[in-house]
Parts: structure tokens; C-alpha cells; sequence
């Protein structure tokens, strides 16, 4: 029996939970907090890094205590602590990273450093018992990624971003249209009594032999089409967000299903080739009804973990400490480990030419 306690601290998530792993049995999660910092967020329509910071420092004990007593457990039960120590903003990752250290010397277990990304990419083995190989579409505020994933700690970036993450582009069409933050559930929500027909925008990459993903330019199109129609009604609204969104689901299916002929060319041998979906942007119905539509077409199952381990969360971390601690790769010396505000699950392929900032959010 394994007992990891996970901390997240890497955006506006102050979260904490622990799973176990009993040999032979599915992985249980006996407890799972989450604290979301939206409210403290909202006024500035994006994250605050440093607001963030000081949020995680108030929340953190409280946090950590109502999961190891959800759990059911004491810090004594438990075999080892986990924490996200990159990517992300780096005064969050600090706290979480400070914190986890303290109470594993404390306590004097394991500490495993855990990158944010490997939590997401794992999750599917948590919730679906996966096995390896298989293909992650990682849509979130700051990432948008097609990664292979060949084993814990294997993985392979097949696509990127050349510019925007997926939701921040959501996030920016919201803030334009003077839509309230977080952008992607109110777009999607304006969307729903929008014409996507009314405003052709761009495609970006479509069709493109290069795998990746940009979305800078459809940004640009929706600033024009709105200053073009302004003052804006509620209906410009709503027709400029379908329009947005049909284009987004075009380019993203079409970015999958040149990863999913990849996938087979390569594996000719997986008899169950599976697509996972993970991050925020996953809670899309429209993008998740196109992906799922693509994966039934292509003879992929469609994955896509419950919405609460899509988005940041801590049980995802927990479980990839759990992972590391059975294939031994847990980080020899956690304790000096600094946090990493970038680092690459796949720190093979180089970075995308055109490649530029983040978003705050991993
Ligand atoms: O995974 P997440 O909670 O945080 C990280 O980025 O790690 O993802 C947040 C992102 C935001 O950009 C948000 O606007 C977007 O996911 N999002 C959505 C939807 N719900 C959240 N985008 C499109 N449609 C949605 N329903
Ligand atoms: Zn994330």
C-alpha cells in the first residue's frame, strides 16, 4: 500500500489531496481539496501572480489539514509528500514547494518534486487504469500541447503552441467582448444563441504540414470583426463567440486527426489507441463532442478524466508521486529542488520557432 499526500500550488489553485495505491486494486482517492482563487482574480480579468502568491500562503495549512482529515489518515499514514514544483508562477510554486518540504522533514518521509504537467498527463491512469502508449491533447490557460505519452517520465511533444494557449485565446476573445472572466465557460455560453456562420475567421494552421497549433491571428480577426460591428449587441456577442468557437474546433480537430494517423503509423500494434483530454478548455462541449467524433472515426476511445481532475488539482499530483515511487524515479534530492517556473515535459524536442509567452497558467 502506497499514500501519497499531493500539494498544487503552481496558479490560482490552492489544492491538496491524498490517494492510495493498494497492490492488485484500482487507486483510491480518499481525499481531494481544492481552493479556488477566482474571486481574488476576477476584478483584474486574469490571474495576479502576486496576489496569488499571498493567497496560497493564507490557504495552504487550512488546505493540507482538511485533506489529510477527508483522507481519514495522519500525517504518520502517509509514505510520502508531493509537490508541484513547476511549471507555473514562481512565488505559488515557492509556497507549495516550501510547505511540502517542511512537513516531509518534518515527518521525515519521501519528497517527490513533481512536474505540473506529469500530473495531467498521468491522470488517465488514475481515474481509467491507462496503459502506456497514448495520446494527450493538454488544452488549459497556458498550455496546448499533443504529447505522447510512452511511460512515466517518457513522454514526446508532438504539437505546441507557436504563440497563444488555447484558453488564453478564449480568455482574450472574452475580455474584447467585455465577457466576464474566466473567458472560456462565458464564451461558450454566448456561443450557444450565436451564429457561427456570420463572421468567416481564420483557421489557423489548418491543413498546415507542421503539427502545431497558433492562434495569435484568429485573435486579431475577432478584434476586428468586433470593432467592425461595434457598438456591440448582445446578438454581435453571441454570433462573434459561436464564430470563434466553430473556428477553434476546426483547427483543433484537424491538428488531432493528423495526430491520430500519426499515432497509428506508429504503433500499428496498440489494439486500443486512446486520445486523453486534459486543462480547462476540456470542458468545451463543442470541442469535446468534435474530439470525440474524431476518436470514434479513427477507432481511438475518447478519455476525458471528470471536469474536477481536468482542471488543477492536487490528487493528480499525488497520483504522479505514487507513479514515480513504483518505477523508481523519484528525485534523489527533492529537498534541495528549486522551483522551475518553466520546464518541459519533453525536454528532448526543441522549443517552436515563434514560440512566445505563456499564459500564466499550466
Ligand atoms: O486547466 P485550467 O483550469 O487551468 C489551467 O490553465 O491550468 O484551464 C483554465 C482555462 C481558462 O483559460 C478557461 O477560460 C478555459 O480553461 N476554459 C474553457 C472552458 N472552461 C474553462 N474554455 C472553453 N470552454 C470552456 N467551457
Ligand atoms: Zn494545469
Amino acid at each position: 500500500m502506497i499514500r501519497v499526500l499531493g500539494i498544487e500550488t503552481s496558479c490560482d489553485e490552492t489544492a491538496a489531496s491524498v490517494v492510495a495505491l493498494e497492490a492488485g486494486k484500482k487507486p483510491v482517492i480518499l481525499s481531494s481539496t481544492v481552493f479556488s482563487q477566482i474571486e481574488e482574480h476576477a476584478a483584474f480579468g486574469g490571474v495576479v501572480p502576486e496576489i496569488a502568491a499571498r493567497a496560497h500562503v493564507e490557504a495552504l495549512d487550512g488546505i493540507v489539514e482538511a485533506a489529510l482529515e477527508d483522507s481519514g489518515l495522519s500525517l504518520d499514514d502517509i509514505d510520502a509528500v508531493a509537490a508541484t514544483a513547476g511549471p507555473g508562477l514562481v512565488g505559488g510554486l515557492i509556497v507549495g514547494l516550501m510547505t511540502a518540504k517542511a512537513i516531509a522533514a518534518s515527518a521525515q518521509k519521501p519528497l517527490l518534486a513533481i512536474n505540473h504537467l506529469e500530473g495531467h498527463a498521468l491522470t488517465a491512469r488514475l481515474t481509467d487504469g491507462l496503459e502506456f502508449p497514448y495520446l494527450l491533447l493538454l488544452v488549459s490557460g497556458g498550455h496546448t500541447q499533443i504529447v505522447l505519452v510512452r511511460g512515466v517520465g517518457d513522454y514526446q511533444r508532438w504539437a505546441t503552441t507557436i504563440d497563444d494557449a488555447l484558453g488564453e485565446a478564449f480568455d482574450k476573445t472574452a475580455k474584447m467582448l467585455a465577457l466576464p472572466y474566466p473567458g472560456g465557460p462565458n464564451v461558450e455560453k454566448a456561443a450557444a444563441s450565436g451564429d457561427a456562420t456570420r463572421f468567416v475567421f481564420p483557421r489557423p494552421m489548418k491543413g498546415s504540414a507542421q503539427p502545431d497549433f497558433s492562434f495569435s491571428g484568429l485573435k486579431t480577426s475577432v478584434r476586428q470583426a468586433a470593432t467592425s460591428v461595434a457598438p456591440l449587441s448582445d446578438q454581435d456577442v453571441a454570433d462573434i463567440c459561436a464564430s470563434f468557437q466553430a473556428a477553434v474546433t476546426d483547427t483543433l480537430g484537424d491538428r488531432v486527426k493528423r495526430a491520430l494517423a500519426r499515432f497509428r503509423a506508429e504503433f500499428p500494434d496498440v489494439a486500443a489507441p486512446a486520445l486523453v483530454v486534459a486543462g480547462g478548455v476540456a470542458a468545451n462541449h463543442q470541442i469535446r463532442a468534435r474530439l470525440e467524433l474524431l476518436c470514434a472515426g479513427h477507432g481511438f476511445a475518447f478519455i476525458a478524466p471528470p471536469m474536477a481532475l481536468c482542471t488543477d488539482n492536487a490528487a493528480m499530483i499525488a497520483w504522479a508521486g505514487i507513479e514515480r515511487l513504483r518505477a523508481g524515479l523519484a528525485e534523489p534530492d527533492a529537498f534541495d529542488f528549486v522551483p522551475r517556473s518553466r520546464w518541459p515535459l519533453d525536454t528532448v524536442s526543441a522549443p517552436v520557432v515563434g514560440s512566445g509567452r505563456r499564459g500564466a497558467k499550466a
